[in-house]
């Protein structure tokens, strides 16, 4: 079957973030020209996907706004690009009642899914190039879950889901355990999960037997351990790009990096680092 839906979680506080998400969704900070959920549905559009369901919740209207047809009296190339998104996709929305987990907020999209393979972009991460049109490439041959993982320092494991697998190819491997937010002595491995997966609709009945994990929330990494017992899973090893937007470091270094490559900003910030002494 072929992935022609997505889902993108949006509703998490942003907490990292504070205060500039204090009035404003952690999505609609931006980077460069454009906030942050405007790359991920571009992913998602670019990836082949017709379909987009967002996950907002308390705070988060912005987002919503964002994606109005914009009816400004002059346009730029980047509100342009974004119009003609509109044209060609449907963007559905609804709303996580309580900021109860990732798992959670995915369970609202069981009704959008409906019985079909689907793609999970979480709202604060952008990915270059695309991963999602890359993890679809993986699923058309495995026809199960995907999940794109990246290589993490060893003192960095406790920030992210892990997994315990094995290599069945070039950069994918079959999972054999989760873990979320593992001690490095509970660590399987260094892949980490890093908000860019395909699901088989199985996962909503795993979500429903999760218990509340790290933190009381219903974590998305606890069901996908649940569907591991139920079907086969796969990991593939994501060799681009990734910013986890959701927090500071990683916002300031994706504005940094995309600027240089930007055609209208990128000439001046290279002046810019070249002139700074450190
Ligand atoms: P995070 O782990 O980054 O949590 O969520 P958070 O609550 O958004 O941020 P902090 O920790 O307070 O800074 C990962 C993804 O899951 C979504 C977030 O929007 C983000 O895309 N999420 C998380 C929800 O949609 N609902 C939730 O209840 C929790």
């Amino acid at each position: 079957m072929r992935v022609k839906k997505a889902v993108i979680p949006a509703a998490g506080y942003g907490t990292r973030m504070l205060p500039i998400t204090k009035a404003q969704p952690k999505e609609m900070v931006p980077v460069v020209h454009k906030p942050v959920i405007q790359y991920v549905v571009e992913e998602a559009y670019y990836s082949g996907i017709g379909d987009i369901l967002i996950i907002t919740g308390k705070g988060k209207r912005a987002i919503e706004d964002h994606f109005d047809r914009s009816d400004l009296p002059k346009k730029d190339k980047y509100t342009e690009e974004l119009d003609k998104i509109l044209d060609e996709v449907n963007i559905f929305f609804v709303r996580q009642r309580e900021q109860k987990g990732l798992g959670d907020a995915v369970k609202y999209a069981e009704a959008f899914v409906d019985d079909e393979p689907f793609a999970l972009l979480l709202g604060d991460t952008i990915t270059f190039p695309p991963c999602t049109k890359e993890l679809i490439q993986v699923y058309k041959k495995y026809k199960t879950s995907v999940v794109a993982v990246e290589e993490v320092p060893l003192e960095k494991v406790s920030l992210y889901g892990i997994v315990k697998c094995r290599e069945v190819e070039d950069s994918v491997y079959l999972i054999e355990d989760l873990v979320e937010k593992p001690s490095i002595d509970e660590a399987p491995s260094t892949l980490a999960i890093l908000g860019r997966y395909i699901l088989t609709p199985e996962i909503f009945e795993c979500i429903r037997e999760t218990k509340p994990g790290k933190g009381g929330e219903i974590q998305l990494t606890d069901a996908m351990r649940i569907l591991n017992t139920k079907e086969r899973m796969y990991a593939y090893l994501f060799k681009g790009k990734r910013y986890d937007i959701g927090n500071k470091l990683d916002w300031l270094k994706a504005n940094i990096e995309m600027a240089l490559d930007d055609a209208e900003v990128g000439e001046g910030i290279r002046e810019l680092i070249r002139s700074i002494e450190v």
